[in-house]
């Protein structure tokens, strides 16, 4: 295995940091599900103060860097470099006691993804991929799935919700696709979706209207476990325009043709 550099050491450090926390956080949840008020206001707390402890790991390594996280204004640093922070990917599920959610972290260099964590800190997966240095989970390199066949592939897809995303575009993507793979999945959380594509156990993803902080880590992931990943068109302004389709060479074409 590839050792870590030491940016995506610092990442993985503060992620872990968090992840503590947050654990802890997921723990308290179960007593708060039953009360009438629900778990809304706790979840955001936990959400803002992982983004902080991160943030402040981050930035005590690495001063010169920007920072660019869901919870909290963003800043630019002195140099051309970034952090692109989410501090709870999948807080619909964090919110519902469902344990699928991660942290993601992602460093920018000159507008060219770097390096990219993502740890899932109940299912104690720490994924990690530094560009030109492989993919990694708990120290396993990681190959996207050969399945060739679409009529074998499973599909994890991001569906449109409440105020977000284009319900019309969707479903007919959906009417589209269905009778030819052999299965959707809908799991929550954009950053485990993508590194679950990077290590094989889905074949395709497919999202749209996601933020940068959903993706950024996650694309690296994927591309360094040999997959392709564009946006909707087949262009590569992903972070951009927030559509994704990420898939391995021989299934990512047949794909993008379903989706002309
Ligand atoms: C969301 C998750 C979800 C995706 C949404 C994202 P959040 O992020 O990644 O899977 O479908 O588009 O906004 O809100 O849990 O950080
Ligand atoms: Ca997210
Ligand atoms: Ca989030």
């Amino acid at each position: 295995m590839a050792n870590p550099s030491a940016l995506v050491t610092v990442m993985i450090k503060a992620a872990e940091k968090a992840a503590k926390k947050l654990v802890r956080d997921f723990g308290e949840l179960e007593n708060l599900q039953v009360s009438k008020k629900g778990p809304a206001d706790f979840v955001s707390r936990a959400d803002i103060m992982a983004e902080k402890t991160i943030k402040e790991e981050l930035l005590k390594a690495r001063s010169d860097f920007g920072f660019l996280g869901e919870e909290s204004e963003p800043h630019t640093g002195s140099i051309n470099s970034r952090f692109i922070v989410d501090p709870i990917d999948g807080t619909t599920n964090f919110l519902h006691g469902i344990p699928q959610f991660c942290i993601s972290i992602a460093a920018e260099v000159d507008g060219q993804i770097k390096a990219g964590v993502i740890l899932d800190p109940i299912k104690h997966e720490l994924f990690w991929a530094e560009k030109g240095l492989g993919a990694y989970c708990n120290g396993k390199r990681l190959r996207v799935a050969g399945r060739t066949d679409l009529s074998e592939a499973l599909l994890v897809i991001g569906t449109p919700f409440a105020g977000h995303g284009d319900a019309d575009a969707f479903i007919a993507f959906l009417k589209k696709t269905m009778g030819n793979v052999a299965g959707f999945r809908r799991m929550g959380s954009a950053a485990l979706d993508l590194a679950y594509v990077a290590m094989g156990r889905f074949d395709m993803y497919y999202e749209t209207h996601l933020k940068p902080w959903d993706v950024a880590a996650g694309i690296l992931l994927v591309e360094e476990a040999k997959g392709i990943v564009t946006d909707s068109t087949g262009g590569n302004d992903m972070l951009k325009n927030g559509s994704i389709l990420a898939a391995n060479p021989i299934l990512h074409p047949l794909l993008r043709n379903l989706l002309r």
